[in-house]
């Protein structure tokens, strides 16, 4: 054959490969399986954690063979948990090189905030409302990843929460299905850009915990999930149909149970709703163990468990091995068909093809790519940004904030000096990028300036040793790099606070650095009592007794209970765990380079006993005239607190005011098919420039199905300068009337809807449509 020919062959072999449409990619899948055996077949379905990585109990080391030998004889599909270029390219080459079929790897990460510079957790940068933000922080690290050898992230986490204290409500986009829809959407288009998994710069993202992982009950991680379906498709399911309707690439199953199967094996929620209904055709796979753990839910011994989730149509196994492990008996025993695993099979074939893998399996392994791209400091100053766009300020009684620059701060408190805990779960894992502690950021600020700042630990973490010993030991990810190893009650309690008050007495105002440490959120760290711990609560109400002004910012991964804080501590600034340029991105706001703009998106309740709470609650049949309304016998209410949350969905103060007209409409009868102009005029009337977060709420008056008192349906951020002000309009159309009727059809009812618009869940001005 001539050089000529054999060019022409290998270019049409590749097109085969590259030219992506669906036609080519059967074509390719179809030859590519009648010639894989079974156990290929089922290696395909293998998902290994590299090692060295924890997000569970079960490293999934069944064989006794190493994971080099494992990946040559076909047996594993993809890993994950790992990063670098070189590292994976070495992975890959065995796959490539070794396996008789040479089938590439896939390789995924949790990708949550950042792949190698770490942004402000996800539920910081919900509360920027900020959608082109959320979409450049996916885009990247997207970009990082996929220079570095990772092709898939195990992003975005959607579950909607309520419920405080559940850990990964740190990984959530909050409490709003809207929201949470549009911020789905955000995160799935950054990383995969124009839809487009074939770009070489996009990785594959996965929706997770695919079904309603959010609402485990009593806040307790893995915990049971009852409700109607009603209620999980009008509350629960919007941000993952977004996700899927914006094109990811993949779906990752929840540990909880729904309906009493669980989710791992629930047919009706992988199969009818995903596949069927949403027409997901991408990749879906088990979280960590979740086959596995369907035992411990009692559904099944080994090989009924591993027939359910294959049936269920769970593509890949999450480090149980229990495909690896028992799908062949299954067969045999005739529990599944050889066709479940050619179904499943195809799919996880089809991902690689997508992702370009089959072309080039390297092609996401570029060292000099990667070392231009990781870490370079415009990624750290968005990171900057973000952060300072999600620092929620929650109180600021006679604008003791900002601060001026010459003052003599005493900063006190055991999150003050802190590095690695100021980015939160999931992350930290740069060599490059060294997260900011709140101290150096406030030096940074200050010194310039002739101003000083004095640190004082001042107390312990928890007030029980053991706990502590174990919290600050127990991290995720990779276990070395994230290390947090500090130790702990080295000092004695008087011995601090007495410390932190002498430096308190000599400043000008004290900066109380409280919470969370970065292992007290995200997955397994439920708490009961989601309030600042108390050897911190002792320092701060002995620094209250000094009489000094204090500003708190409270680090956490989840709305806390604030109440004391609120009636005594004069400034409060909510700062969750804002990534690597913290202590950078507080000082900006801490000394107004930056007007605070963040808003919540979970309600901070006053008490554990309020919980859940959440804005968009039923009204009952016996409501109380207002959340503020005293007890009331026979109402729905409390004895000992109002209904109201200490801070509702939606608010966040600024250095500024911003005053709201009444709600202007284009009409007020709406018929189907029209669309309706909400308008309203902002005012900026206080001193400074600031950006606001206007929100957008229908209630349905009356319909066949109760419904939430408001609804979020639409929100728009402005920016004005001191006594500017500009008319905001909302387009309102039938579809936004719309809600899941108890037939499950998506209706909008005749009748009147509540229009109302305003700063947040608290304030605002209304009006009424009638739909006919
Ligand atoms: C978590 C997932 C994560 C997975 C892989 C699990 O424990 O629930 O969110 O993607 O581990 O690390």
């Amino acid at each position: 054959m001539t050089n000529k020919r054999l060019k022409v062959i290998g270019l049409l072999l590749l097109c085969t490969v590259c030219g992506h449409t669906q036609e080519n990619m059967n074509r390719f899948i179809d030859q590519l399986m009648s010639r894989m055996t079974l156990d290929e077949k089922i290696g395909q379905l293998n998902l290994c954690v590299e090692g060295g990585f924890v997000a569970g109990e079960n490293k999934g080391e069944t064989s006794a063979n190493s994971k080099e030998e494992r990946i040559a004889h076909g047996e594993i599909g993809g890993l994950f948990g790992m990063r670098g270029a070189g590292r994976i390219r070495e992975w890959q080459r065995i796959a490539v090189e070794k396996s008789r079929l040479k089938i590439p790897l896939l390789f995924g990460l949790d990708i949550i905030h950042g792949y190698d510079v770490t942004f402000p957790i996800p539920l910081a940068l919900a509360s920027t409302w900020d959608m082109e933000m959320i979409e450049k922080v996916a885009r990247v690290s997207a970009l990082e990843a996929s220079s570095d050898g990772v092709c898939w992230a195990f992003s975005p986490m959607v579950d909607i929460c309520r419920d405080a204290r559940w850990g990964r409500i740190a990984e959530s986009a909050g409490e709003d299905p809207y929201l949470g829809a549009q911020i789905a959407k955000a995160w799935v288009k950054g990383y995969q850009t124009d839809n487009n998994l074939s770009r070489r710069d996009n990785i594959m993202a996965c929706v997770k915990h695919f079904a309603l992982y959010g609402a485990a009950e009593s806040g307790r991680d893995y915990n049971t999930v009852d409700m109607s379906r009603q209620r999980a498709f009008n509350e629960y399911m919007l941000p993952y149909q977004a996700a899927i309707e914006q094109g990811v690439g993949s779906v990752m199953a929840s540990f909880n149970e729904f309906e009493g199967i669980p989710a791992t094996g629930n047919k009706y929620l992988m199969d009818e709703v995903l596949r069927k209904l949403w027409k997901f055709n991408g990749l879906l796979v088990s979280d960590y163990t979740g086959v596995m753990e369907m035992k411990n839910h009692g559904v099944g011994d080994e090989l009924t468990v591993s027939a359910l989730a294959l049936q269920a149509g769970i593509n890949m196994d999450m480090c149980s091995e229990y495909y690896s492990l028992f799908l062949k008996e299954a067969l045999h025993k005739g529990l599944i068909t050889e066709k479940d695993i050619d179904t499943n099979c195809r799919y996880v074939l089809e991902a690689k093809y997508k992702l370009g893998l089959f072309e080039d399996p390297y092609r996401y392994c570029d060292e000099n790519l990667a070392k231009k791209r990781l870490g370079k400091a415009t990624t750290v100053d968005l990171a900057r940004q973000a952060a300072q766009k999600s620092i929620v300020l929650l109180k600021n009684e006679h604008q003791l904030l900002p601060l001026q620059k010459n003052m003599h701060i005493a900063l006190i408190g055991p999150m003050g000096a802190r590095k690695n805990d100021m980015i939160g779960t999931w992350g930290g894992w740069s060599e490059i990028v060294k997260p900011i502690s709140l101290f150096e950021g406030l030096e940074a600020a200050v010194i310039p300036h002739g101003g000083s700042v004095t640190y004082a630990e001042g107390s312990w973490l928890l007030d029980d040793k053991k706990l502590e010993e174990t919290i600050v030991g127990s991290n995720m990810g990779f276990t070395t790099s994230n290390g947090n190893i500090h130790k702990v009650h080295e000092r004695e309690e008087a011995e601090m606070i007495a410390e932190a008050l002498e430096k308190a007495r000599e400043a000008d105002v004290v900066i109380a650095a409280l919470g969370e440490n970065i292992n007290m959120n995200g997955e397994g760290t439920s708490r009961s009592n989601p309030s600042i711990p108390e050897p911190q609560k002792h320092l701060l109400k002995a620094l209250f007794q000094t009489g000094k002004p204090i500003v708190l910012v409270t680090f956490t991964g989840r709305p806390l209970v604030l109440s004391w804080e609120e009636k005594h501590i004069p400034a409060i600034l909510n700062a969750w765990f804002p990534g690597v340029a913290a202590g950078n991105a507080l000082a900006d706001i801490i000394f107004g380079d930056v007007n605070p703009c963040g808003k919540l998106t979970v309600s901070f309740p006053r008490n554990v006993g309020q919980i859940p709470i959440y804005y968009n609650h039923k009204n009952t049949g016996r409501p109380v005239d207002s959340d503020f309304a005293p007890y009331v016998r026979f109402k729905s209410n409390y004895i000992d607190t109002p209904n109201a949350p200490l801070y509702p969905f939606g608010y966040g103060l600024s250095y500024t005011n911003f005053e709201y007209s009444n709600v202007t409409l284009s009409t007020n009868q709406m018929r189907k098919g029209d669309v309706v102009t909400a308008s309203i005029n902002i005012r900026n009337t206080g001193k400074r420039k600031g950006k606001e977060t206007v929100q957008l709420y229908i209630h349905d008056v009356y319909s066949t199905s109760t419904r939430p008192v408001m609804e979020l349906k639409g929100f728009k951020q402005v920016e004005l300068e001191p006594d500017e002000s500009t008319s905001v309009e909302f387009q309102i159309s039938e579809d936004m009337l719309k809600y899941y009727n108890h037939q499950l059809e998506y209706v909008c009812e005749p009748g009147d809807f509540e229009i109302m618009i305003g700063p947040d869940t608290r304030n605002v001005k209304k009006s009424v449509i009638t739909f006919k």
